[in-house]
C-alpha cells in the first residue's frame, strides 16, 4: 500500500500542484452558487440518482435546495426552512421547504411554507428570520421579491404569521395583506435583502438587513415598536468597503464565559457579539467578534477581528448563507449552513438534486475571545454504530494505515495525532506572503498537497479512497517554521484528487489553525457522508467541508487510511472510528 501511494503520488505531485495554482488563478477560484438557468429550473425530476445522497447529512427528496431559512424550536419541534426550488434541480422558483425534528439529525418533510402568491412575493420568496415573540409567538421576516426587474429583482421584506398556534409543526403561514413591511428608500432595490431574527432593547425591536452600494457592504438597521411599523436608523448598523453585497447577515450575543448560548436580546457585561456575512463575491461566511453600541445602535468588531476578505471564516471549505439560533431547551446557539454542489450543472440536472445542509453546529466563544469554536451537536453521536478503536500506532513516513470493520462511506472519525518534536517543521516560505491574505491557507495547501512529502506533516486522513489510491480526498495538518521560530498549522482538505472525473470543482481548501503546539499534538474530526466530508481541526478551531464525487471509491468500495508524508514519526495516540446509521430524513 505505502509503496503503491508514493509512486502515484510522487508522478501526481507535480501535476496536482499545477492544476492546485490554476484554480487559484481563475478568479476567486470559487463556485458561483446559484446563476439563474432559465432553461434548467423548470424541470419535472423524474428519477433522484442514489450515489452521492447523504446518509445523515440533512437535504430534501429531490430538487435544488440552498440557504437555510428562520431555524427556531417551538412547543416540541425544531423547525428548518429553507430555499427550494420545487420544479428541479437549479436554483428558480424559489419557496420555502420546510421540515420539523425532534433531534435536529432525524426529520419530516412538510408542505412548502411560504410560496409565492402575493403581490410582494410574486417572484419568490427569499431567506429570512424567524423571532419568538412574547407569549411563544413566531413569526417570520423573509425578502419578498415583487418585480424581475431590476435584475435580480426588487426585494422588499415582508412578515408571515402561523396560521395555528396550537400547531406544533406550524404546518400553514398567513402572509398578512399589509405587507411588504419594509420597502428600500435607497436606489439599490436589488440588493437590498435577507433579515435577521429581531432582538429588543430599549423599548424597541431591531433587525438588520442585507445589502450593499457599489462595492461597500451595508447592513441597515430597522427599529418597531410593534413588529409591523419599522422604521431605518440613519446610520447603517455595520458597514466595510470592498467587500461586495453582505448576502444574510447574522448578529448574535454570545457569552465570554462557558460554552452556553444566549438569547438573541440578551445584555450584559460578559457578552460580546458576533457579526457574519455572506460574501456574494467571493461565496464565504466570515465573522467578526465585536461590541453592540447600545446608544449609537451600531455593531463595532474587535481590533483583534480582521474585518473583510481576510477575516475568519465559520468555514474555510463549502459552506454559505449560513444562520444561527437560540435552542431554548438545551441552552445553546446552533449554526446552519448550506453546502453547495461542487458538480456541474448537468451533472445535477442528472442526479435530480442539488444542495444539502451541514450538520448543525453548536458555537461558542474560544476562551481567548477572538474566535469561535464549532462542533457538531452532540445528537449526531446517537447515529454511531460499529465503532473502531486504535491507539498507540505509529505511522512512519510515506506510511498508510486502513481503518477496517467500518462502513467508512458513512463515517464518524476521531483522531488525536502526536509527535515527539517539531524539529522537522518545514521553513514557511515567505514569497507565499505575497498570495491574497483571504487566499493564503488555501493556496499552500494547493502548492503542498498530500502527496508532497514533507517534515512535520502531511499527515492526516485519507478519505473516500479507491482501493489503488486512484481517488481519494485527503483532510490533513502541515506543520511550518517561521523565522521567528514560531509555528503556524495548516489545515487542508483537498478535492484535487478525490475524483478522476475531470468535469467537477475539486478545490484544496484551507485554513490556519490557531493553537500551542506545546503538546506535541493535533486533533482530527471528520464526518464522512458519500459526498461531504466536513472536518474540524482541534476542538472546532478550524472547519473546512468540501463536497466530492468520488466514480470508484463509492459505497462498499471506499476506503480509509491514515497517513503520515512527513520525514518525522507521528503516533497515533487515539481514534475512534463509527459506521454512521442513515438518519431518517424527509
Ligand atoms: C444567498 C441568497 C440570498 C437570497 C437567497 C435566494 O445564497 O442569494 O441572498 O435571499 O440566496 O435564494
Amino acid at each position: 500500500m505505502m509503496r503503491v501511494f508514493n509512486r502515484r503520488v510522487w508522478s501526481l505531485a507535480l501535476l496536482i500542484c499545477l492544476l492546485s495554482m490554476l484554480s487559484n488563478f481563475h478568479g476567486k477560484g470559487v463556485m458561483a452558487s446559484h446563476n439563474v438557468h432559465l432553461r434548467y429550473q423548470t424541470n419535472n425530476v423524474e428519477k433522484v440518482k442514489q450515489v452521492y445522497r447523504t446518509g445523515y447529512h440533512f437535504q430534501p427528496k429531490k430538487n435544488w435546495m440552498n440557504d437555510p431559512n428562520a431555524p427556531m424550536y417551538y412547543k416540541g419541534f425544531y423547525h428548518l426552512f429553507y430555499q427550494y426550488n420545487p420544479k428541479g434541480a437549479v436554483w428558480g422558483n424559489i419557496v420555502w421547504g420546510h421540515s420539523v425534528s425532534k433531534d435536529m439529525i432525524n426529520w419530516i418533510p412538510l408542505e412548502p411554507a411560504i410560496v409565492p402568491s402575493k403581490p410582494f412575493d410574486k417572484y419568490g420568496c427569499w431567506s429570512g428570520s424567524a423571532t419568538i415573540l412574547p407569549g411563544d409567538k413566531p413569526v417570520i421576516i423573509y425578502t419578498g421579491i415583487i418585480n424581475e426587474k431590476p435584475e435580480p429583482g426588487h426585494q422588499a421584506q415582508s412578515y408571515a404569521i402561523p396560521a395555528n398556534y396550537s400547531d406544533p409543526y406550524l404546518r400553514k403561514w398567513i402572509k398578512p395583506d399589509n405587507n411588504p413591511i419594509i420597502k428600500p428608500i435607497h436606489e439599490n432595490v436589488s440588493s437590498f435583502r435577507d433579515p435577521t431574527t429581531a432582538w429588543f432593547n430599549n423599548g424597541h425591536w431591531k433587525l438588520i438587513v442585507g445589502s450593499k452600494n457599489n462595492r461597500r457592504g451595508i447592513t441597515y438597521l430597522y427599529r418597531s415598536r410593534d413588529f409591523i411599523k419599522w422604521t431605518k436608523a440613519k446610520h447603517p448598523f455595520h458597514t466595510k468597503k470592498d467587500v461586495g453585497m453582505w448576502e444574510c447577515p447574522d448578529f448574535y450575543p454570545i457569552s465570554s464565559q462557558g460554552t452556553n448560548g444566549l438569547d438573541t436580546s440578551t445584555l450584559g457585561d460578559n457578552v460580546k457579539y458576533v457579526f457574519k456575512a455572506s460574501l456574494d463575491i467571493t461565496r464565504f461566511d466570515y465573522y467578526t467578534i465585536g461590541s453592540y453600541n447600545l446608544v449609537k445602535d451600531k455593531y463595532v468588531p474587535d481590533n483583534t477581528s480582521v474585518d473583510g476578505w481576510a477575516g475568519l471564516r465559520y468555514d474555510y471549505g463549502n459552506f454559505y448563507a449560513s444562520k444561527t439560533f437560540f435552542d431554548p431547551i438545551k441552552k445553546r446557539r446552533i449554526l446552519w449552513g448550506w453546502a453547495n454542489e461542487s458538480s456541474t450543472r448537468s451533472e445535477d440536472i442528472a442526479k435530480g438534486w442539488a444542495g444539502i445542509q451541514l450538520i448543525p453546529r453548536k458555537v461558542w466563544l474560544d476562551p481567548s475571545g477572538h474566535k469561535l469554536l464549532q462542533w457538531p451537536i452532540n445528537e449526531l453521536e446517537r447515529l454511531r454504530d460499529q465503532k473502531i478503536e486504535l491507539s498507540s500506532v505509529k505511522i512512519n513516513k510515506g506510511d498508510t494505515i486502513e481503518v477496517k470493520g467500518i462502513n467508512v462511506v458513512q463515517a464518524d472519525v476521531d483522531v488525536t495525532f502526536t509527535f515527539s518534536s517539531l524539529d522537522k517543521a518545514e521553513l514557511y516560505d515567505k514569497k507565499w506572503e505575497n498570495f491574497p491574505p483571504e487566499d493564503l491557507a488555501k493556496s499552500i495547501c494547493g502548492i503542498k498537497g498530500a502527496t508532497v512529502q514533507g517534515g512535520l506533516g502531511p499527515f492526516g486522513l485519507l478519505t473516500l479512497a479507491s482501493s489503488k489510491l486512484e481517488e481519494y480526498t485527503p483532510v490533513f495538518f502541515r506543520i511550518f517554521k517561521t523565522t521567528n521560530k514560531k509555528h503556524k498549522v495548516l489545515f487542508c482538505s483537498d478535492a484535487t484528487p478525490s475524483s478522476i472525473n475531470k468535469n467537477e470543482y475539486k478545490p484544496s481548501f484551507g485554513g490556519f489553525v490557531d493553537v500551542d503546539l506545546t503538546t506535541k499534538k493535533l486533533s482530527l474530526r471528520s464526518l464522512i457522508d458519500h459526498s461531504v466530508v466536513e472536518s474540524f481541526a482541534e476542538g472546532g478551531k478550524t472547519v473546512i467541508s468540501s463536497r466530492v464525487y468520488p466514480t470508484l471509491a463509492i459505497n462498499e468500495n471506499a476506503h480509509l487510511h491514515l497517513f503520515n508524508n512527513g520525514s518525522e514519526i507521528v503516533m497515533i495516540e487515539r481514534l475512534n472510528a463509527w459506521s454512521m446509521k442513515t438518519a431518517h430524513i424527509n
